[in-house]
């Protein structure tokens, strides 16, 4: 699997996955976990001190192992190498797995946009 069917099984309302993420790959940073094979990705942008999440995926067959805290891990020290003093995304309110894990990972709620749920968390 490449990151862009993992992108395409995680994000299925992406109407046209390959030139979505073909442009996030030139655009954003993308982080890709290997381990036998692509295993998922963090996307993120930064703006002078600040770091948006643009997207975080594991492969749906190899969810609920630890991998997405390995990427938020990562997330987090690569904020703190680039000198961020705040890393902020927004999901979905019914995306219970995202939530619960930016809430284990120290990220509070600021805003609510329609069926979306902004995240904050200050380094
Ligand atoms: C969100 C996502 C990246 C989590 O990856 P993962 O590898 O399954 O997560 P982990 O196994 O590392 O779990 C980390 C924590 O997340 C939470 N979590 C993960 N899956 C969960 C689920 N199905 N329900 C509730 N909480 C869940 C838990 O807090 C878990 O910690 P715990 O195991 O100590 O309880 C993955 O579900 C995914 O790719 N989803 C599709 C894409 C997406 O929705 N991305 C986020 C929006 S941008």
């Amino acid at each position: 699997m490449d990151i862009i069917e993992i992108g395409e099984e995680s994000f299925p309302y992406i109407k046209d996955p390959y030139m979505f993420f073909a442009r996030r790959l030139r655009e954003g940073n993308v982080f890709v976990l290997i381990e036998d094979g692509v295993i998922g990705f963090l996307d993120f942008t930064v703006d002078r001190n600040e770091i948006k999440l643009e997207g975080i995926a594991v492969r749906r067959d190899k969810r609920g192992k630890g991998y997405g805290k390995i990427l938020m891990e990562f997330l987090l020290s690569i904020a703190r190498q680039f000198g961020a003093r705040r890393i902020y995304l927004m999901t979905l309110e019914t995306n219970e797995a995202a939530n619960t894990l930016y809430t284990s990972f120290g990220f509070t709620p600021y805003k609510r946009e329609g069926p979306f749920i902004w995240y904050e968390r200050y380094l």
